[in-house]
């Protein structure tokens, strides 16, 4: 696959502090699109970062009709470029286009694409430990059309932004809330796909609970406002009686990368894991018999996030004195082990280059 490249005028990367990274706030000097259209994905091409053109109609501004993902690449203590887990990052790619009507790309088109853009941009991945290449690829239609249809032309882009490690201190336990009104997603809905209406709903709760003085919101199913799903944006996972407790990905939850290296790492490691609901009943009942030992949210932003309190109406479980748990750390230490190339890849989660 021959993908066209349109140089940079003048490279801005000598204007970023590689050491004093944000996430999400600096972008690297090129980026790809490939636009969608006669019923097939078009030639890529590679341009430098900076603005895109568009219509007031066009139609994923008014509906929504739009998907991306998060992915990471790392620079190894051996000087190399490791991308983490790309291939499963794809598959759900192409499972959240399915559920918005997008049409797939192929692994390769993917793959070469993100090479190509990596290549030129090898200098943007940051050299320190916990920093690293954040990969934003999304597709949205462009169709200028007011009518509610399925579009016939989509734009795909890839960006690229190096950011900070997520914990600046170290791994700080998180504050939750549930959230007595509001729900991310119900079952039959958009919740397992990665597209921005998710996203949306979330807001104003988080907002309410940042208020509050929460960090996040701990969302419940739509329906009965019971059974625990996720955490902010990331999976949620629980140790208790030394079991390993997550949800099941049962249509509302998004199927999380960092959730299944963490539930193959468990298992490799003899811990028994338990995909199943848990009520947030359940989990205030193991907490008060002193049986909770461990909650953590697990994601590509942060890979572990511990938990360190919950409130749920009038009730506030304080979870492992409002420390890091043993396993926590452990999964984290594992992880980002793995990503910056220190241990043995035994998965064949890297891609390096
Ligand atoms: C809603 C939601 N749940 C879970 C996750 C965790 O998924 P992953 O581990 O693939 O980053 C994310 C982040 O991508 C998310 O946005």
């Amino acid at each position: 696959m021959k993908i066209n490249i349109t140089p940079v005028a003048q490279s801005k990367i000598n204007e970023v502090d590689m050491k004093h990274l944000t996430f999400g706030d600096v972008f690297s000097d090129y980026m790809l699109i490939m636009d969608y259209k006669n019923g097939q994905w078009q030639a890529p091409q590679i341009v430098p970062y900076g603005e895109i053109n568009i219509m007031p109609a066009m139609c994923s501004l008014h509906y929504g009709q739009v998907i991306f993902e998060g992915v990471k690449a790392f620079y190894s203590k051996q000087g190399k470029i490791n991308i983490f887990r790309l291939p499963k990052y794809h598959e759900r790619m192409n499972k959240s286009c399915r559920r918005l009507c997008i049409p797939e790309i192929s692994y390769d088109v993917f793959l070469n694409s993100i090479m190509e853009l990596i290549k030129l941009e090898r200098a943007r991945v940051p050299h320190q430990r916990g920093y690293s290449l954040y990969i934003r690829p999304f597709i949205f239609a462009t169709d200028n059309h007011l009518g509610v249809r399925v579009s016939m032309t989509y734009r795909f882009m890839i960006i690229l932004s190096p950011v900070e490690s997520y914990y600046k201190e170290g791994l700080n336990p998180i504050r939750l809330i549930t959230s007595g009104e509001y729900v991310r997603a119900v079952k039959g809905g958009l919740g397992a796909a990665k597209t921005p209406a998710n996203y949306a709903a979330s807001l104003l709760p988080a907002d309410e609970a940042q208020k509050k003085g929460f960090t996040q919101v701990l969302w419940l199913d739509a329906i009965t406002h019971k059974n625990i799903e996720e955490v902010g944006t990331m999976n949620i996972c629980f140790v208790i009686n030394n079991e390993l407790i997550t949800p099941p990905l049962d249509g509302s939850i998004l199927e999380g990368i960092t959730r299944d290296s963490v539930l193959r790492l468990a298992r490799e490691w003899g811990i028994k894991v338990n995909e199943r609901q848990i009520t947030i009943e359940e989990m205030i009942a193991a907490s008060h018999a002193g049986k909770l030992e461990e909650v953590f949210g697990t994601g590509t932003a942060a890979v572990i996030s511990p938990v360190g309190e919950i409130k749920h109406l009038e009730t506030s479980i304080i979870v492992n004195k409002g420390k890091i748990g043993v396993l926590s750390q452990k999964f984290y230490d594992e992880v980002t082990a793995i990503q910056y190339g220190e241990k043995p890849d035994k998965f064949g989660w890297l891609l390096t280059f």
